[in-house]
């Protein structure tokens, strides 16, 4: 079952504004329509949105009628854009689009370029696998057997194309034959905890109990958890870790508690340029918060603010885990070692 995939000239994703009630897939013919489930949460996380926007560029490449190399890269820049105004937190989107453009750029005829954007698209999703792999190799030496491991948000299987990150060094940890716990807060507004991380890890057969995102204090409090592991959305050079709403406090309890708080993540997601303040946070309709479901919640008129990702600072961090290896602080010293 793969989040996000290839198929007859399409791309087809698991449709996960319907989860956990329905399994169903959909699928794209044309890049605007690629965006459209980018944008509706359709596809969500990181390295996925990432391996979406990849396709959505190869699919523009496709449906381009031009007959010289300049139209082509003309028709593939406009798709850009429209790809890369979908989300703008999550790193890997555009790393994705800029990757997956190069090729194109390189090539000498217009054909080539059509071939090099989609061979380009479909080896990051194979990337992704492999890449998701090595950080649970390296992340699932951190854990023991008996430990139980706080999650929040969804960066698993489908924040990926398949395996995930976080739920990833689970998954690992799990085949190397220690037992594990996974506690997953619910995730409010658009519960990715209760919708997706349950159901992905039930689907596996793995422990997991589902929480209220006001519960971490209490339950760290009790001893119930002894580790956290979450994704991110974009990890700078200096360590600080975006990721979705919700996460710094998390952190901030597990430091009160002395529970180790590890970031996962491929070197994808992290951010070599920008400083904390560069980042935007996506501002996300106000319908998710005053509504549960269909029925309203808070009364009318009452402000609001959605924002959808924080920033968790780096003296919060135990250590993050890359496909390279786990880095521990400092993180920007020891990224570079890291990176060679
Ligand atoms: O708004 P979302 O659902 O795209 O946010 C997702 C997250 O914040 C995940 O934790 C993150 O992308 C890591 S996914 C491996």
């Amino acid at each position: 079952m793969l989040t996000v995939a290839w198929k007859n000239n399409s791309v087809v994703l698991i449709d996960q504004t319907k989860l956990p009630n329905k399994l169903v897939y959909v699928s794209c013919k044309d890049y605007k329509e690629v965006a459209d489930m980018i944008r509706k949460l359709v596809v969500r996380g990181a390295p996925a949105i990432g391996v979406t926007a990849a396709f959505g560029l190869a699919l523009a490449a496709q449906q381009s009628k031009a007959k010289t190399l300049l139209d082509l890269m003309r028709d593939l820049d406009s798709a850009f854009k429209v790809l890369q105004s979908t989300r703008p937190t999550a790193v890997n989107l555009f790393w994705a689009l800029e990757r997956v453009i190069g090729k194109g750029m390189r090539a000498k005829t217009v054909q080539e370029a059509k071939r090099a954007v989609l061979n380009e698209a479909l080896k990051m999703a194979e990337e992704d696998i492999e890449t998701n792999r090595k950080i649970g190799a390296h992340g699932l030496k951190l854990l023991k057997d008996g430990d139980n491991v706080l999650t929040h948000c969804n960066a698993g299987s489908l924040a990926t194309v398949a395996y995930g990150t976080a739920l990833g060094v689970i998954r690992a940890a799990r085949e190397s034959g220690k037992r594990l716990s996974v506690i997953a807060t619910e995730t409010r507004p658009v519960m990715q905890g209760s919708r997706l991380t349950a159901f992905e890890l039930l689907h596996d057969g793995i422990d997991v109990s589902l929480i209220t995102d006001t519960a971490v204090g209490h339950m760290m409090a009790m001893g119930a958890i002894n580790h956290v592991i979450v994704g991110a959305d974009r990890v700078l050079h200096t360590g600080h870790v975006f990721n979705k709403i919700g996460t710094y406090q998390v952190a901030i309890l597990a430091n009160k508690h002395n529970v180790p708080f590890y970031v996962a993540a491929p070197l994808s997601t992290f951010d070599f340029e920008s400083n904390p303040d560069d980042v935007i946070i996506e501002d996300r309709s106000v319908d998710e918060v005053v509504k549960v479901g269909k029925k309203r919640i808070a009364p009318k008129g009452v402000r609001i603010f959605n924002p959808a990702f924080d920033m968790t600072p780096p003296e919060l961090i135990t250590g993050i885990i890359t496909q390279k290896g786990v880095l521990k602080p400092p993180f920007e010293k020891n990224l570079k070692a890291l990176l060679g």
